[in-house]
């Protein structure tokens, strides 16, 4: 069977890539901590539960949960080499784990999409740049869909982590895998509050207190769309966090922090695995 050695969440901002600054100083210090714990598991691969920017998939087409099965990752797009300075990397993937949450997924009532043609956006690329450097661990990413409402909601969210960890822990598969979920808390996009530090510093607190008390139910019962467009316009990709709970079996987190930061509080995440 394969085995959970981690959990953790973090930030995919891709304009923290090449910004610099002593007001970013929390925000690196949470990167080289769950770095470090990360290094600490020995993962064989990781998944990585991230989110399509509207990059290759749109309101025409957009799976809710889709996990990418392929050898090989290209990440990422021309578009955030440009606009974020980030450089271009094939990940290696890992298929063979990939096809058993497929499958482990759709046994279990999750009926997840598949592809082997898929690429990866700063949403993926972003924390492994940061998590592991040397791009050198497998990853799986499962993309959910936080950008074409309607979304799926906050408890199938969580029902997903669930079935990611049944999955995993039933497959014959030989693994040791971390989970890596990608996202934001209170983040806006565009328009007047554009970066402008957190849209909601309430929703941040609130929502590292979720994650920090294990408070599924709390959580679950506060996340709905309206909630979290409120606190930003992509403050809905806060639901990739859900998956981590999930896996993590709501458990209250090992540590759960959010660093304050000129663009937004970057949130950083760890669960016992
Ligand atoms: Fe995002």
């Amino acid at each position: 069977m394969a085995e959970i050695v981690g959990v953790y969440g973090t930030t995919h901002n891709p304009l923290l890539w090449r910004a610099r600054g002593d007001d970013l100083a929390a925000t690196r210090a949470g990167f080289e901590r769950l770095r470090v714990r990360l290094a600490a598991a020995r993962p064989d691969a990781v998944v990585v539960v991230a989110t399509d920017h509207l990059t290759q998939w749109f309101y025409d087409t957009m799976p809710a949960f889709l996990v990418g099965k392929a050898p090989l990752v290209p990440a990422t797009f021309w578009n955030e080499e440009r606009e974020f300075g980030l450089p271009y990397r094939e990940l290696r993937g890992d298929a063979e784990l990939g096809r058993e949450l497929l499958g482990g997924g759709i046994e279990r009532g999750v009926d997840f999409a598949a592809s082997d043609a898929f690429r990866a956006d700063h949403s993926v690329l972003l924390p492994l740049l940061y998590l592991t450097p040397e791009l050198e661990v497998p990853v799986v990413p499962v993309f959910t869909n936080c950008m074409a409402p309607p979304l799926p909601s906050a408890a199938r969210f969580f029902r997903v982590g669930e079935v990611l960890r049944e999955a995993l822990e039933d497959s014959p598969v030989e693994r040791r895998v971390a989970v890596i979920a990608s996202g934001h808390l209170a983040t806006e996009v565009g328009g007047p509050r554009h970066f402008a530090g957190s849209p909601s510093r309430a929703f941040d607190e609130r929502a590292v207190e979720w994650v920090a008390s294990g408070d599924v139910d709390g959580a679950l019962g506060e996340l709905t769309y309206k909630r979290l467009t409120e606190a930003g316009n992509v403050s809905h990709q806060f639901l990739n966090f859900l998956v981590a709970m999930g896996v993590a079996g709501g458990k209250p987190a090992l540590s759960a922090e959010g660093a304050v930061s000129r663009f937004a509080t970057s949130p950083f995440f760890e669960w016992a695995p």
